[in-house]
């Protein structure tokens, strides 16, 4: 047992998450696959409450891949219309929360009701300090890097910029998030250990942290765990659960 204090320092800034296992966990209780996915917010409120409670300064969500509009029409129209529900229903709850919401990805291609419900949720928001919260919806690491390429090409052709100033790091400002940390930790469920497109660049040096727990079963202490996880990793010293625990406010 060790009652010594844990700095914030060890904790991941950013933490990542690839949300998955939805439709198995539906199907194991016979039910449809979007069952899955309705009892997944519950899921994505726990995991926003417990890191924002824990101090961490971004959390990213990876609801939606560039890959995942091959699914059956009705699961991608499920999928679209919880999304404009939940946006509805939570935002209000992250503004009160002082945090900041922001959705990465290829927004054109969503309804012009759900662009439009994304602006306005981003907008109001968007003034607040506490911890940031990314979903990234029609995302994929690939569509990132080829945006990027894409911008700076433009300024190129326009004289602004010349072919030799291109760097790593000014392709990372170019990136999806460039003004938050790189992601130190992802948290894949759902038992797969692949990063299926989600972010490439943006992972160079993350901790990958596989659990074959479903994504409606993802709660506080699955979070807790891999943070745990995460610190001993990295510090090569043994915390505890506890010690994560004890840096939550208002436990
Ligand atoms: C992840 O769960 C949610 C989305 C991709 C939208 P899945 O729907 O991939 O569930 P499994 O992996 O088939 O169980
Ligand atoms: C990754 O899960 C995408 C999301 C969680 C949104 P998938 O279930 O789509 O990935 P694959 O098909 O197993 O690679
Ligand atoms: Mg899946």
């Amino acid at each position: 047992m060790s009652n010594t204090h844990l700095s914030s320092e060890a904790l991941p800034k950013h933490i990542a998450v690839i949300m998955d296992g939805n439709g198995r966990w539906a199907e194991a209780q016979g039910k449809p696959r979007v069952f899955g996915h309705k009892n997944g917010v519950a899921a994505v409120r726990k995991t926003i409450s417990s890191a924002a409670r824990l101090g961490i300064e971004a959390v990213t969500l990876f609801a939606f891949s560039s890959e995942n509009w091959q699914r059956p029409e009705e699961e991608v129209g499920v999928l679209m219309e919880l999304f404009l529900t939940v946006l509805s229903t939570e935002v209000k709850k992250l503004h009160k929360n002082n945090l900041r919401l922001r959705v990465i990805g290829d927004k054109s291609r969503f309804s012009e009701r759900l662009q439009t419900k994304i602006a306005q949720a981003e907008e109001k928001t968007s003034a607040n300090s506490g911890m940031v919260v990314n979903i990234a919806a029609n995302y994929g690491g690939k569509w990132d890097i080829a945006q990027a390429m894409k911008t700076i090409a433009i300024e190129v052709e326009q004289g602004k910029l010349s072919s030799d100033s291109i760097s790593e790091d000014l392709i990372t400002s170019h990136l999806s998030m460039s003004d938050i940390p790189a992601v130190d930790l992802l948290i894949r469920t759902g038992g797969e250990c692949r990063i299926s497109n989600f972010m490439l660049w943006q992972l160079a040096y993350a901790e990958l942290y596989f659990t074959p727990i479903y994504w409606p079963e993802f709660g506080e202490d699955s979070l807790i765990e891999a943070v745990t996880w995460f610190v001993n990793r990295e510090r090569r010293f043994g915390c505890t659960g506890n010690q994560i625990k004890a840096l939550m406010e208002n436990q």
